[in-house]
């Protein structure tokens, strides 16, 4: 395809939700979103596809609306993985680039990049992104990007981001099954980040949570930088689940009760609850209906807590932590986190894009719209009647030059 990109394509798959965004750029140089859509997913565990044809149907059916909203056809995204199987390592690597007035060019980064990640990562994984943290030019620590700089040795900081090889494989194959090609696979937590936090935040430090349905993910930014990221398999349907089991009622009704009863609400009677279902009038307690969400609550930051803790991150996030995904809208969540993680906690809602995105401002279209905003950087997309950057669809290949900081 000769033709220069002019939209660019968030895709991302959940476990319960698949959501996509499109997006293009105004001749003010603003991302705008021209389509949206999301659909319930199936077919999905714990983050990971668990059989092509629910999520390759699920995204078909869904890209309907976004494609008549957008007139345009969709056939390829960045598209989010997610699971406890993604995560991160630092790694470092050094390579010796010519005489001393050697200046640094684009494939000396390449090569510091690969000599970073060889033996690295196994082999049953997948490299999904190598992210520059500092290089160092003879001896010279904590340059931020190397381009055009003279020196004879340079050496690659870098967080390296892998994901279980089959996983990604069959990722790849559920959207291919909805004739979508993946163009790249972004974990949904880095993606929701991209769409929810300043460079400030980024820069003094913060983490991001993403409470999906089956999952929590964690990512971890500082000094402008992804410093960590990982990913638990519980998320807010365990909730639901523990409720539906404890007071032995349908997931649906324990789903209603989690939406409309979880914090304080005014919505008591003595102390108990009343859920019309069908004809019936069913009662609860409010206080055992909270002790049912906050267990679980608890085991959730818990888990939070230790992500933060192997990250060496457990108590120097000067700008707290950020919640996205759908359970950041449980009703009490963030006085819930700040008590359990004794940090600031703030609602990540994606904001700042023009179009139609007023209608998706909300934390769990949060991955969707990061996976669009990284496309539109990575892809070079400008507005309709400008030039692209790169001339077209790139790949964004493995050890090209990764994240355009914005
Ligand atoms: N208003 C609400 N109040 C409480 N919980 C909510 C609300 N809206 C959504 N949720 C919860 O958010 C979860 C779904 O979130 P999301 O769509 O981000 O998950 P997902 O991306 O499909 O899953 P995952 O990221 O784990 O793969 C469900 O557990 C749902 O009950
Ligand atoms: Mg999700």
């Amino acid at each position: 395809m000769d033709e220069v990109a002019k939209y660019a394509i968030g895709l991302d798959v959940g476990t319960e939700n698949v959501r996509a965004v499109v997006a293009t750029v105004n001749h003010d140089g603003d991302i705008s979103v021209i389509g949206y859509n999301e659909g319930a997913n199936a077919g999905m565990r714990k983050g990971v596809v668990a059989n092509l044809t629910g999520p390759a149907d699920s995204i078909d059916k869904m890209l309907g609306e976004v494609e008549r909203m957008s007139g345009i056809e969709v056939n390829s995204a960045y598209t989010s993985i997610n699971g406890a199987h993604v995560m991160s390592v630092k790694a470092d690597g050094m390579i010796a680039v010519g005489p001393e007035d050697h200046e640094i060019t684009d494939a000396d980064m390449k090569r510091v990049e690969q000599a970073a990640v060889i033996g690295r990562v196994p082999a049953n994984r997948d490299i999904l992104d190598v992210l520059p943290l500092s290089y160092t030019l003879d001896g010279q620590s904590g340059i931020k990007d190397p381009l055009g700089m003279t020196g004879s040795r340079l050496e690659l900081k870098a967080s390296v981001i892998s994901a279980l090889a089959p996983n990604s494989l069959n990722l790849r194959k559920a959207t291919e099954g909805a004739r979508v090609q993946s163009e790249k696979l972004i974990p949904s937590v880095v993606a929701g980040a991209r769409a929810v936090l300043s460079e400030k935040q980024k820069e003094n430090g913060v983490a991001v949570i993403d409470l999906g349905a089956a999952t929590t993910g964690v990512a971890i930014f500082e000094e402008g930088d992804l410093q960590y990221v990982g990913v638990l398999p519980v998320g807010a349907n365990n909730i639901t689940n523990d409720l539906a089991i404890v007071l032995q009622i349908d997931t649906s009704i324990a789903e209603d009760i989690k939406r409309r009863f979880a914090g304080e609400t005014d919505e008591t009677v003595d102390g108990d609850i009343l859920i019309r279902h069908g004809k019936e009038e069913l009662v609860f307690s409010k206080a055992e209906i909270d002790e049912i969400i906050e267990a679980r609550l608890s085991e959730i930051f818990e888990g939070v807590r230790k992500e933060l803790k192997a990250a060496k991150y457990d108590h120097k996030l000067p700008e707290g932590m950020v919640l996205i995904g759908g359970g950041a809208n449980l009703n009490g969540v963030v006085e819930f986190a700040k008590q359990a993680l004794e940090a600031s906690i703030k609602i990540g809602i994606p904001t700042g894009l023009g179009g139609v995105a007023d209608a998706i401002e909300k934390p769990e279209y949060a991955a969707a719209i990061g996976l669009a905003i990284t496309a539109v950087r990575e892809n070079g997309i400008r507005a309709e009647h400008g030039k692209s950057k790169k001339g077209g669809k790139s790949s964004g290949g493995l050890f090209s030059k990764l994240f355009h900081k914005f």
